[in-house]
């Protein structure tokens, strides 16, 4: 037996809208007809309220901690999987076998060459530009060098394009850093992993070789894993929004890294450990606590709080536990993590953020392990960048497959001025 309709009644007028369920999570009220029926819109600045899409991909489930990306569950899949897995799976819907895992490690280790002309690109940005900056500009003229898969229509195009983005993402992020320390660009070596090919073109020089660090590049491959994808975040809405419109992907795409960016998204890790150090000591933590609550001051602790998580971040979790490892293992004593600990205690027992469901975020520790490692905190919102775009890509893939796809185009409510006629300006 199919839902009770949802009723409204608008100036006496009663309407009836279909109720739709997913496989899990909350039902969903179908107000496509709603303008038609009532001429009313309805209004979710922020989109609280509002399902943009079907999703077969990721599923969150805020109020108990859970992240499955594809029903499997994060904590699994950061434990016991590998990125290119994670990859595979959020693109294709299962998880590979080996010789599938295989060929797809190949085809994607096949493109991680940029073409040789994006290299003098870099040259015109500033060696102190922002490399999230840089990631907006060469991602989006990406477009301008691989015309033969900017067809939106063809599958296959699609698929090379997915490829080329997932592949070239870390030698872009590995050049934005490169030309921001002065040293020449590392060419990808397709024999390593896919992390650790991005460590060598990120550390290594052409002085001497480079040896990748299990360590790192285990903990680098669980911070991509945990990065992967979430659901209808405000990039991936973004990449979404852009791709709606017949967009090609790397346009797209950096639609996305710019959206990601912001500080109330993936540059809170950015901001989460500039925190941290301007806190410095545990002694100071009240006082930041304080500021965080005061409705006066926009202070606002980085890495805490979440539209859809009101219980612990269960990516935070395992954060904590890798940042615990990296820096036991790499031998690194960094005061910063004993701040954020400090932190996360006190904050997680304060009234003010017990009542308002305040945890701690995916980006309130991964900035402690990513500083361990040697990456400055620019890099930060890179790399979340870089494993995002598997999101980006399976999503936006997801949306120009569905039939019922259209351009997004959202209502408002006008409170401007009504019509009016033109003064002259010399009449004004
Ligand atoms: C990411 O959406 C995703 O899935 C994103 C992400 C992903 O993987 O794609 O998970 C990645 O973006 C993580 C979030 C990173 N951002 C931060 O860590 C920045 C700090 N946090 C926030 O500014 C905030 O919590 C947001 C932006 C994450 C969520 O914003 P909402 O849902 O719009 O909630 P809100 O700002 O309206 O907060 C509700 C209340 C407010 O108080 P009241 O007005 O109700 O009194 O909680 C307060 C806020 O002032 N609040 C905080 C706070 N976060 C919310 N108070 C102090 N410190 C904070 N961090």
């Amino acid at each position: 037996m199919g839902k009770e309709a949802a009723r409204l009644e608008l100036a006496g007028n009663a309407s009836d809208y279909k109720v739709m369920s997913g496989t899990v999570g909350p039902d969903v009220i179908d107000i496509r007809k709603l303008y038609g029926n009532t001429g009313a819109f309805t209004f979710d600045p922020g989109f609280t309220s509002t399902a943009s899409c079907e999703s077969k991909i990721t599923y969150i489930d805020g109020d108990e901690g859970v992240l499955l990306h594809r029903g499997y569950p994060i904590d699994q899949l950061a434990e016991q999987s590998s990125f290119m897995e994670v990859a595979y799976l959020l693109l294709n819907g299962e998880l590979p076998n080996k010789p599938t895992l295989e060929t797809f490690t190949r085809t994607i280790s096949r493109h991680t060459m940029l073409h040789e002309q994006l290299a003098t690109f870099y040259r015109g940005f500033r060696r102190d530009a922002h490399p999230m900056a840089i990631m907006c500009g060469v991602v989006g003229a990406l477009s301008a060098f691989y015309h033969d898969s900017t067809d939106i229509n063809d599958p296959h195009q699609r698929m090379v394009a997915s490829h080329r983005l997932i592949a070239k993402m870390p030698t872009i992020a590995a050049m934005a850093y490169k030309y921001s320390v002065g040293q020449p660009f590392i060419y990808p070596d397709n024999n390593l992993s896919y992390t650790g090919n991005f460590l060598r073109m990120t550390f290594g020089v052409p002085a001497e070789p480079y040896v990748v660090d299990p360590v790192v590049e285990d903990a680098m491959d669980k911070i991509f894993i945990l990065h992967a994808d979430h659901e209808q975040n405000a990039s991936t809405s973004t990449v979404r929004l852009a791709g709606s419109s017949g967009a090609n992907p790397f346009a797209c795409i950096a639609a996305g890294i710019a959206c990601l960016w912001g500080p109330a998204h993936g540059g809170a890790n950015e901001a989460a450990l500039n925190m941290l150090r301007e806190i410095g000591t545990v002694d100071r933590i009240p006082e930041y606590i304080a500021r965080a609550k005061d409705k006066n001051d926009p202070f606002r602790l980085m890495g805490f709080g979440h539209r859809v998580y009101k219980n612990y971040d269960p990516r935070a979790k395992v954060m904590q536990k890798t940042a615990n490892e990296v820096l036991e293992r790499l031998g690194v004593k960094d005061p910063i993590f004993d701040v954020a600990r400090e932190l996360e205690q006190i904050a997680l027992n304060d009234p003010y953020f017990v009542e308002k469901k305040l945890y701690p975020n995916v980006d309130f520790y991964s900035g402690v392990i990513l500083s361990a490692i040697g990456f400055p905190t620019t890099m930060f919102t890179v790399l979340f960048a870089l494993a995002r775009t598997v999101g980006w890509v399976a999503q936006w893939n997801e949306m120009i497959s569905d039939p019922e796809q259209k351009i997004g185009r959202p209502r408002q409510l006008y409170t401007g001025a009504t019509h009016r006629d033109y003064v002259a300006v010399e009449k004004r």
